[in-house]
């Protein structure tokens, strides 16, 4: 670890975990060091324009496509893919869910990966998926990977002990990680049960969002993002690839541990992000600024200011703002917004959205702080106040959110949520002042 990263800018990183095993000055000679194969892995097309091109060379014990059965079919029925519209009959709607549970049978990340939300299309590599994780048991002969998209990791609770072909990267509560299209890994937790959220980006890769007039600092910065170093298992044993490919599942035998890469350089690597070393830029006089201010990454769409997603986080700040009501105002957007809540308290929703859980404002569908949130803030000293011990965090896409069937029929559905604003009163009673009682 330690190698810092930026993400989409080109950066070309070397690492070798046997002395001498990288090959100098050129990619693919006759012969590699130690008797590796070299292979490139693209994650951009040949032609992509300097600044977005990324590959990687990896050196590794066997050529992945050394496997010794051809694919099956297998069922992930949980792991929703876009176009996926008729799957939910729950009426458009405000929803809210409390934490997905733990399982109580043996589960690896994949079998407990639970779609909420897909938006887009896989096949045309625009939208995205919302899911959660939660699993207990760690993928041991088991390895996968996604052609479908990059995989942005948000562990909730447990520590990721996260194997990539290019390296072994811990990942706690408070980080994030990028799994990029196509990389093979398996997981782990160090302890304990894990869970966590997914957005599985079908589209453009996430990379850093410009400044503009912020310039050259804060918000993400380049330096804090790592990639591992190579790691590899040399493990000859009977182990199987699970692919998802076209939003569908496929699965092969395999001989041998496939992450044997033993050494690697280049630009498309996984990466790591811890979200304390966000730096917030905001209001330091007054007014409620977009939350786009607090944009960690974002995929791009084609679309100029119109992500595919932003992934955006609400960290720890202070909040200095005079004559502002503080708390995220009520608001309609053409953007659909996945909010979830990885530790702490949400300023605008002090109970009922608790860690683990999460929300979802689909496109246009008002919402806003609850009565409770609305009280609070509309008469608040308005002293420097610091929020501390949380992040929220929301994927927000220009697509419509399509709930799952999952996702509108598990127990964790509130029922109750709307009620949140019941008690919003008619404040209007024909003078300037409003009626406050
Ligand atoms: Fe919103």
């Amino acid at each position: 670890m330690g190698i810092a990263y930026m993400p989409g800018f080109g950066n070309d990183f070397e690492t070798e975990s046997l002395p001498g095993a990288l090959p100098q000055g050129q990619n693919s000679p006759q012969r590699c060091p130690y008797g590796l194969y070299a292979e490139q892995l693209s994650g951009s097309p040949f032609t992509a324009p300097r600044g977005t091109n990324e590959r990687s060379w990896l050196y590794r014990i066997r050529p992945s496509v050394r496997h010794t059965s051809r694919f099956r079919a297998f069922d992930a029925p949980h792991w929703k893919s876009a176009p996926n519209i008729d799957d939910s009959e729950l009426p458009i709607g405000q929803l809210r869910w409390d934490p997905t549970p733990m399982p109580n049978e043996p589960t690896t990340f994949v079998q407990g990966m639970r779609t909420m939300t897909t938006a887009g299309d896989v096949h045309t590599q625009v939208g995205m998926a919302a899911h959660v994780y939660a699993f207990n048991e760690a993928m041991e002969d088991d390895y996968f990977f996604n052609a479908d998209g990059e995989l942005l990791l948000v562990p909730q609770e447990g520590t990721l002990d996260l194997f990539t072909e290019l390296g072994r990267m811990e990942v706690a509560p408070g980080e994030i990680a990028i799994v990029p299209r196509g990389m093979m890994i398996k997981v782990g937790a160090l302890e304990g049960p894990a869970r966590g959220y997914v957005c599985e980006n079908y589209g453009a890769k996430f990379t850093l969002p410009d400044r503009g007039p912020i310039g050259a600092n804060c918000l993400a910065n380049p330096r804090d993002f790592r990639t591992p170093v190579a790691a590899f298992e040399d493990k000859e044993k009977p182990c199987r690839v699970q692919v998802k490919w076209g939003g569908r599942f496929y699965e092969t035998e395999i001989g041998h541990s496939p992450l044997d890469v033993v050494a690697w350089h280049g630009n498309y690597t996984p990466f790591k992000y811890d979200l304390s070393t966000f730096s917030p830029v905001g209001a330091i006089l007054f007014d409620h600024p977009d939350p786009s201010i607090f944009t960690v990454l974002t995929a791009p769409s084609g679309e100029e200011g119109t992500a595919n997603v932003d992934f955006v986080i609400f960290p720890p700040r202070w909040m200095v703002a005079e004559n502002t009501f503080r708390p995220p105002w009520y608001h309609r957007n053409i953007m659909s917004e996945f909010m979830g809540l990885i530790h702490g308290q949400y300023d605008a929703k002090e109970k009922g959205f608790v860690p683990g859980g999460m929300s979802l404002h689909n496109m246009m569908l008002p919402h806003g702080p609850d009565t409770f949130g609305f009280e609070k803030a509309s008469t608040a000293e308005l002293a420097p106040v610091k929020l501390e011990e949380t992040m929220a965090f929301m994927f927000e896409t220009r697509y419509p959110q399509h709930l799952t069937r999952y996702a509108s029929e598990t127990k964790t559905l509130q029922d109750d949520y709307l009620d949140c604003w019941d008690g919003l009163k008619k404040r209007f009673d024909g003078t300037p002042e409003g009626k406050w009682d």
